[in-house]
């Protein structure tokens, strides 16, 4: 605020406190943003083979990914259409040929069809005096397969592919075929690390886009991005990547040298650094030599679990000793997310009922913020 009481133009109010510890909250972002958009799920590498399924939590929701005999992926709820049973009780697995529900043994093809039922002997395709399996298998959830991961929609209608994930790249970087140079669709998972963070997912979004903080918590990183000790974001503007500092030969935690650029990286992406948020739920960091993937799994108003892919290319990461090379990230992660998990419990706090600030080089969070209200229908008045 200003002398005057009026805020100051510098200074735009952010959501207030609730909006990151309300269950209501919380249960309008499930069905309005979690089910309701495409939401990244599982590296399609990870369920490469036939009979294999990871089950992903999308909003209320469980979801299995399967890869079928044909080897697509296709999704479905993980709800067995006898009496509800959960299908799947492992994170991840291997079947032969059949999900089979451990209750009553319904046992579905992995194309979801119900293909046996115990003592229903009147099981028919047709119908007649049976029960027709068509009307009993799995229910279906929209899958497509971009940059080498499938994402699901839970949304009777799905919106459009293409413009809103497809397009969130495009529109971030100002070019709609900038990303396909990475082809990050090819690159293996080199490593990986799951983080468990008590913090509300939009915390941890707003954090990832802007670099007020870079000075103060991310030491190695601006070390080699020297503008961020300014402050500035690298998704502030359209197509902007942060260079290299000179005297660095790799984005590595030490700057040393990392690994050769993937072989579509042009010259205006050879050292720099790009950040893409695909909301809700997907950050990726593009670099020469290999991609950051975060997935986010919002599973409480106070609770987020990041899953994070450093993605090379296969010969490297087969081979090549990337311990430099993913050091620094998870050093970065690890410091975001302290920061994040320092913040959640002070959004309860009566100081943070109507919100804080954000400073100039955070205005484009706004954006985010009224996007949040626009998804949940209404603002929801300070307590
Ligand atoms: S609930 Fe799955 S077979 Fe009965
Ligand atoms: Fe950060």
């Amino acid at each position: 605020m200003t002398t005057t009481g009026r805020p100051s133009p510098a200074l735009l109010p952010t959501l207030g406190g609730d909006y990151y510890t309300s269950a209501a909250v919380f249960a309008a972002e499930q069905r309005h943003v979690f089910e309701s958009m495409w939401f990244c799920a599982v590296r399609a590498g990870d369920v490469g083979e036939p009979g294999q399924f990871k089950k992903v939590q999308v909003g209320r929701e469980s979801v299995l990914v399967v890869r079928g005999r044909d080897r697509m992926l296709r999704a479905f709820l993980n709800v067995c259409r006898h009496r509800g049973a959960l299908l799947c009780t492992q994170p991840e697995g291997r079947v032969r040929r059949n999900l089979r529900c451990p209750y009553h043994s319904w046992t579905y093809g992995l194309d979801g069809t119900l293909v046996a039922a115990p003592n229903l002997s009147a099981l028919t395709e047709e119908g007649g005096a049976g029960i027709d399996r068509r009307d009993y298998g799995l229910v279906a959830v929209a899958l497509r397969e971009w940059l080498g991961y499938a994402w699901v929609c839970l949304a009777e209608d799905p919106p459009s592919f293409e413009d809103d994930v497809v397009g969130a790249a495009a529109h971030r970087l100002g070019d709609p075929r900038a990303i396909d140079a990475y082809r990050i669709d090819t690159l293996q998972v080199g490593h990986r690390v799951s983080y468990d963070v008590a913090a509300n997912w939009k915390l941890i979004v707003e954090n990832f886009m802007e670099c007020y903080h870079c000075a103060t918590i991310h030491p190695e990183l601006t070390r080699l991005l020297p503008e961020f000790a300014g402050g500035r974001a690298a998704q502030s503007s359209v197509g902007h990547g942060a260079e290299f500092g000179s005297g660095v030969d790799g984005f590595t935690v030490d700057g040393s040298p990392g690994f050769p650029s993937l072989p579509g990286v042009g010259t205006g992406q050879e050292r720099r650094y790009f950040a893409i948020t695909v909301k809700p739920t997907v950050f990726i960091n593009l670099v020469p030599d290999h991609v950051i993937f975060h997935r986010m799994f919002p599973l409480a108003p106070d609770r987020t679990v990041v899953e994070c892919d450093w993605l090379y290319a296969p010969d490297v990461a087969a081979t090549a000793d990337l311990s430099r090379s993913a050091e620094l990230f998870h050093r970065v992660n690890e410091q975001d997310f302290d920061a994040c998990r320092r913040t959640q419990p002070a959004m309860s706090s009566r100081a943070y009922r109507a919100g804080g600030v954000l400073v100039p080089a955070e205005h484009h969070i706004a954006e985010f913020h009224r996007w949040v209200v626009s998804r949940l229908g209404a603002p929801i008045a300070p307590r």
